[in-house]
This record gives structure tokens, sequence and C-alpha cells, in this order.
């Protein structure tokens, strides 16, 4: 059977195996011991260390597994672990604070970068994928790897190239600045040529990016042929990954983790909500609007005699609801806005000054504009609400301390920096995901996937 070839018997390791017939032979009454059973003796594991791969497929929608064939991708789910119905992005659904919530365990609100690019309301600075370590609070796998005198390596990882702490981003182990033109194959065979070192040069935590389908996603929308294109494309990536560690025999020693930032959804100038369309209600100068859609994003200018501009923008707030909720503004009932410390709590997304007063969540798909001027266009886009399934991406784990074949619930990304840090043994940083459900994903040091292989061979 193909599945089995993937953990082939040659990779075991007689240590471990040895330990297993014992707890077998401790528990198992006489008659189920398979005494006739003789091991042939094996040769020792390839790799000895725990190492992570770590691949994110920027705006790989959940689903998007099914728009065509998905081999590789398929025998990652096989026979290891999968997010059933896929893994949640934060809030906002956008790439640079979700790669950085996955690398750091934290909310945007509390790893600073709340969006790809914002002003921060309190200096009236500009982040748009600055690389200054100001900007970026909380600890990335990377940096908890090197503090902890493990190995890191990342390509074009968004984040990666900030210089914090004991991260430098070591030449030849870290591909920045990112450059799009880099063909997908350059950078999975950079990462498999680690695999070339002594086990001691090897990295232990790998990041690698991929910026596809996302690209596809937003030009033409999820549902084009050219995305489903992308999406084989990226599958034939994971192949080259899986047939290289194959061929280093390592692909049964090193983690996989196959997960993407968000998903993706058709927007549309046809559906539009125009923000002087509320004139009537309330005027909405485009200099106190930083973002429009996805996500509403307002820091109204008051004047310097304005003695509490908070009350101003509590009003301004209800105001532009009311409006919203008249029936007399078009798509008016898709956008609702918000004073920050009123979002639902689920979205984690107050409790910092980068973020703007007022926020409003834009519904699945609308786009949000100052006036009619624009071009009517259609095409693909994310920040939205994380409740949006649209908005969901993968997660799929692969190797020891992952289980073959489980399913297990969706969860937020936040989740990912314990796992990592987990596999690797690594003290986790003050994160927001949470160390019992590392518990509930992965096996148990020492209770191997291979282990679990052992005992069935065994009983
Ligand atoms: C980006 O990558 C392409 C393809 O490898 C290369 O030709 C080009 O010189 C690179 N650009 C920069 C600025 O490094
Ligand atoms: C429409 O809004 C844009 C800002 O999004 C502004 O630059 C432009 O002047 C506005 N046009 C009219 C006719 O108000
Ligand atoms: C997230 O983690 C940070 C760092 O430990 C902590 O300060 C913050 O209160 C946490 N937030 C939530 C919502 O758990
Ligand atoms: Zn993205």
């Amino acid at each position: 059977m193909a599945k089995s070839k993937s953990y082939p018997l040659c990779n075991l390791s007689l240590i471990v195996l040895s330990l297993v017939a014992l707890a077998v032979a401790a528990t198992a009454d006489d008659s189920s011991f398979p005494t006739s059973y003789t091991w042939r003796p094996q040769p020792p594991k390839k790799l000895t260390k725990p190492v992570v791969l770590l691949i994110s497929s920027d705006g790989f929608r959940f689903g998007y597994q099914f728009k065509t064939e998905t081999p590789n991708i398929d025998l990652l789910i096989s026979s290891g672990t999968e997010a059933q119905t896929g893994l949640i992005p934060v809030f906002p659904t956008m790439t640079f604070p979700n790669h950085n919530s996955i690398a750091t365990g934290l909310y945007p609100a509390y790893h600073g970068i709340i969006m790809n690019k914002f002003t921060d309301p309190v200096t009236g600075e500009l982040f748009n994928r600055n690389l200054d370590p100001k900007w970026w609070l909380g600890e990335p796998l990377w940096v908890t790897a090197v503090n902890q005198g493990l190995k890191a390596a990342t390509y074009f990882w968004p984040g990666a190239d900030v210089h914090k702490g004991s991260w430098t981003c070591p030449k030849g182990f870290c591909k920045a600045p990112y450059n799009v033109s880099v063909p997908l194959e350059e950078r999975v065979d950079r990462i498999l040529s680690y695999f070339d070192l002594s086990e001691s040069e090897i990295p232990d935590f790998m990041g690698l990016y991929l910026d596809q389908p996302d690209i596809q996603g937003h030009e033409y929308g999820p549902d084009d042929p050219r995305v489903t294109e992308a999406v084989a494309k990226v599958d034939t990536m994971i192949g080259r990954v899986i047939q290289g560690l194959k061929k280093r025999k390592v692909f049964s020693d090193v983690h996989v983790i196959l997960l993407g930032d968000h998903g993706m959804v058709t927007s549309c100038d046809k559906k539009v909500i125009y923000i002087d369309d509320l004139a009537d209600w309330i005027k909405v100068p485009a200099d106190w609007i930083q973002a429009y859609s996805p996500v509403l994003a307002m820091n109204p200018r008051w004047g310097k005699d304005v003695k509490n501009p908070g009350e101003k923008n509590a009003e301004l707030v209800a105001k532009m609801n009311k409006a919203l909720s008249s029936g007399k503004v078009e798509n008016g009932e898709f956008l609702q806005v918000y004073l920050k410390e009123k979002l639902p709590q689920r979205l984690h997304y107050s409790d910092s000054s980068r973020i703007p007063p007022i926020i409003g969540m834009v519904g699945e798909g609308i786009l949000v504009r100052q006036n009619r001027t624009n071009a009517h266009e259609c095409y693909g886009d994310h920040g939205y609400d994380n409740m949006f399934f649209s908005m969901r991406s993968i997660f799929i784990g692969h190797g020891p301390r992952f289980k073959r074949g489980r399913k297990v619930p969706s969860f937020e990304n936040v989740q990912v920096y314990n796992v990592v840090a987990e596999i690797l043994g690594l003290r986790p940083a003050p994160n927001n995901g949470s160390s019992l459900f590392t518990r509930s994903l992965l096996l148990p040091f020492g209770e191997t996937a291979e282990v679990e292989l052992a005992r069935l061979i065994l009983t």
C-alpha cells in the first residue's frame, strides 16, 4: 500500500522499537504478543534531532485543496494531522498581521503589526512593512530558537528580515529582502539544500514562504482557472519538498507543517458602501479614513478646540450606524462601525494604541469607498472578519509528533507558535496560544508516529 511507504520500516529506530516491544510485552497477554516475529537489523535514523519545516502558502483558502488534483497535499493529509475545517486566521485577516501571529503566537494588538499598512495614531508614523524592529513586538520562532541555542533559517517569511534580539537574519540562512521574481522551485531547493549539511548544522527551524495562490486570488478572485493553476503549482512544490526529503532519507524525521495566512473572497465594485452616501446624517472627510475595506479604519482629526475627542468619536459612530441601518444607504446593512473598545471580544482588536479609535466591520466581500468616482471592477480580497469561512486557510502537520490520519477541529493560528516550540523542545515566550492545545494536537514526546506504527505492527 502506497500509504505505508511514507514511513518505511528501515527508518525505525531500534532503540525505540525495543522500548515499545518491552512496553507491549509488559501489558499484553501472552497470546497477543507476536513471539515468532524477528526484527532485522535497521540502520539508525538519519536525523536524531527534531526539525520543523514551516511552509506558508499565502492566500491558500480552505477548500482550495478540492479545486484540482493535489496528490502531494493529500499525502501530507492522509499520513499527518489536519485541521478538518481549516486554520482560523487572526483579525484583520491580512498577510503581515497573520504571518506575525503564526510566528509569535500573539494577536496583532500584542505583536504590533495591526495591519499591512497603518499610521500610528499616537506618533503619526507610517508603518508600511518597515523593517525597523521598534514596530515588531513579541518574539518570533526564529528568535526563540536562536536564543535557546538552536539554529533557524527563513526564506522570505514576512518579518523574518527584521533584525531583532539575537536574530540578525544571517546571510545564507535568511533569504531577504522579499523578491517576488524568485521562482518557487528555487525557494524549495534552497531549503532542501540545508538537509545536505551535517546534522549539527541543519537548522532546527525553517520557515518557507510561497506567495501563491494569493497573487492570482487578488487579481482574478478565488474562482478563476488561474487560481486553480496556482493551487496545482503549490501542490507541485509540496511534492518537490517531499521528494527532496525522501531522497535525503529524512522525510519521516522532519516535521513538515503546511499552512496559510488567510483565505480569499470575491469583492466587487457592484457591492459597495459609499461613505459620501452618509452625508445626510454625518459628513466624514476622506482624511479621517486610513483604510476603507476590508477593514474601515478611522482616526478622526477633531480640531484643537474639541475638549473630549472620545465623546465626539462615540457620537460619530452612533451617527454612522444610524445612517447605515436606515435602509436608505446602499448596502448599508453590511457595515457596522465600532469604537475599538466596543468591538466583539473575540477579535482581540483593541488593546493597542496603534489601532485607530474607530473600526468598521465590513460584510464579506463588500467594498467601502469614499464616493462613486472609482472604476468598476471585480477581484479578490481578504482582511475581513476572521469568522467568515472564506477567510480560513489550511493546517496540515506531518512528521513524528503528528498522528497519522488524525483530524482536529479548527483552531486559531496563534496556537502554532506553541506547537512548534513544543516539537523543538523550546521554552515558549509569553503568547496567546494555550499549552493544553499543544497536548491535544501533538503526540506526546517519545510517543511518536513511529512508535505508534511500531505498536500497530506488534499488536
Ligand atoms: C529577483 O529575482 C530575480 C530572479 O531570480 C533576479 O533576476 C533579480 O535580479 C532579483 N532582484 C533583486 C533585486 O535581487
Ligand atoms: C472621491 O474620494 C477620493 C478619496 O477616496 C477623493 O480623492 C476624490 O476627490 C473624491 N471625489 C469627489 C468627486 O468627491
Ligand atoms: C496575549 O498575550 C500577551 C503576552 O503574554 C498578554 O499580554 C495579553 O494579555 C494576551 N491577550 C489575550 C487576549 O490573551
Ligand atoms: Zn497573505
